[in-house]
């Protein structure tokens, strides 16, 4: 059959905690053509601890690559139009392999895992002279999410390590990193590399001078021959060395809430988009200035469109726990069979009957920074059902949003007006209105959610020598908008807030023996 013509077309590689996606986009207007999907296992080893496997996550990369350009070959479209490949992906999560025969030296080590608390409390006490002097750097707080802490650990526990790092053989990577050199060739040559939004999250990298950073490798003792060279987001890293798109070029690479920023078009100054996946991260576009906040806040690096652009930087609030409440109570509750079954039962209570759930299953993130935080739910009665329960995890990850939206108006001065939302978990409508009722503002959201994918095509698309994206307005042409106005009133709003904070409290205080 003849094949149908549809002009250039970039493919995104999106490797998040959940799940791994590849999606094929139209570069002319952003319309989704196909996509696959795979879950991705996690392990917890130990209490705290989550971990992956670096392997399987690179085979779910080319499971979906495969899969997504045979619909392509179903709809008739021919997979030689797809002109560049863009990579996204879950951010901080560790790896660390043998460069000469490609094998991971551990599992990657999850941005979500706690077994570095330890280590972070013994950092804090040497660190020298200036207390700040690795948020004044970095632009984040020391703390187990971020990679160069994660790194000391496998340095001081795993023989393996050890010995590849004194045999000049190990190498380090966020998943961008590990995906990249895999998908260049890997002991044959694969380009190992990382781009400026990932390396701003290892904690070993200067945002200020756009480098590694000697002084922060030499505090966390991790020797700079082990790092990948950092890059621009938007530029050709390499070429695919197999598969179905063999000799397509990797020309985009940022961490996913980047990526999310990017798709959203966030590039004016006081833009904001909050992505709901695993996790929840709202960015503040905040231009060319690092703007350091006061309120619990990163400065992170929000892209670098190109070798010769300027770079530009974002205010960050993270939340580690939000689809992964979701999952929670599917996997060790089982009260859902499936994630998508959370909206039936909220639905059914209509209210979470004065129960609230503190998912601190990473102790309590941005604003607080609370490592010892532990979940609960409180309010219980024997009234209280699986459904009101549903309900109370959905306001949760409302709530945790709320604190983050606080503290960014804050730090920014000027409020937002509204909340651009995006990820996977915005197609539940019932999560939409309660995020406007309990942010007292219009939340808005692309109807196609993929737009972490979407970004990291943009970026793919609009690299030097592939230039079929322009990143202008009009090139989104076929991304409509949905809109939910806050329906409740603001003392209601207010009141339900307050008692939420009631029950953070709680989470903070709650100490085990
Ligand atoms: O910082 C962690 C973040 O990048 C994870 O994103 O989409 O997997 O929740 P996600």
């Amino acid at each position: 059959a003849k094949k149908a013509v549809v002009g250039p077309l970039v493919g995104a590689v999106d490797q998040g905690t959940s799940s791994t996606r590849f999606l094929v986009f139209n570069s002319k207007t952003a319309e989704l053509l196909s996509h696959h999907q795979v879950e991705i296992k996690q392990q917890f080893p130990r209490e705290g601890w989550v971990e992956q496997d670096p392997k399987e996550i690179l085979q779910s990369v080319r499971d979906c690559i495969e899969k997504t350009c045979e619909k392509l070959g179903q709809l008739n479209i021919d997979i030689s139009n797809i002109k560049a490949i863009g990579v996204t992906n879950q951010r901080e999560t560790t790896v660390i392999w043998d460069k000469l025969t490609g094998e991971p030296l551990y599992n990657a080590v999850l941005w979500l895992d706690l077994r570095t608390q330890s280590t972070v409390e013994k950092l804090g006490k040497l660190i020298p002279g200036n207390k700040n002097f690795v948020k004044t750097k970095t632009g984040l707080p020391l703390s187990t999410y971020f990679s160069a802490v994660k790194l000391r650990w496998l340095f001081d526990n795993v023989k393996n390590v050890q010995k590849a790092v004194e045999g000049h053989r190990a190498v380090f990577g966020t998943i961008d990193s590990w995906l990249i050199w895999s998908l260049t060739g890997g002991i044959n040559g694969g380009v190992h590399c990382t781009d400026v939004t990932n390396a701003s999250r290892t904690m070993l990298f200067n945002i200020h001078s756009l480098k590694w950073d000697e002084e922060l490798c030499d505090f966390f003792g991790i020797p700079m021959e082990i790092l990948p060279s950092v890059r621009s987001c938007s530029e050709i890293y390499g070429l695919m060395k197999s598969g179905v798109l063999e000799g397509v070029p990797i020309s985009g690479c940022l961490g996913d809430q980047s990526a999310a920023l990017v798709g959203q078009m966030c590039f004016q100054d006081g833009q904001a988009k909050n992505t709901y996946g695993t996790g929840c991260f709202l960015l503040c576009n905040t231009g060319h200035k690092c703007v350091f906040s006061e309120h619990g806040l990163l400065t992170t690096v929000a892209y670098k469109l190109g070798r010769d652009k300027p770079v530009c930087y974002a205010l960050e609030g993270s939340i580690a726990i939000t689809g992964a409440l979701i999952r929670w109570l599917r996997d060790n509750l089982g009260i859902i069979k499936t994630s998508e079954e959370i909206e039936k039962l909220a639905k059914e209570a209509g209210t979470s009957y004065d129960c609230y759930f503190v998912p601190a299953f990473s102790g309590l993130y941005a604003p607080y920074w609370k490592p010892s935080a532990r979940g609960i739910i409180c309010g219980l009665t024997q009234f209280t059902n699986k459904c009101h329960i549903s309900f109370a995890a959905l306001e949760a990850v409302c709530f945790q949003t709320r604190e983050i939206l606080d503290a960014m108006n804050h730090d920014c001065g000027i409020p937002l007006s509204h909340l651009q939302v995006d990820g996977g978990m915005t197609n539940n409508k019932i999560l939409m209105q309660l995020q406007a009722d309990i942010l007292c503002i219009p939340v808005i959201k692309p109807t196609m959610p993929e737009t972490t994918a979407l970004g990291a095509a943009m970026a793919a698309g609009a690299a030097e020598g592939v230039g079929v994206w322009s990143l202008k307005p009009e090139d989104l042409s076929s991304v409509t908008m949905e809109r939910f106005e806050p329906q409740i009133n603001i003392e209601e709003s207010e009141i339900r807030y307050a008692t939420w904070k009631k029950a953070v409290m709680k989470s903070m205080d709650w100490v085990t023996m």
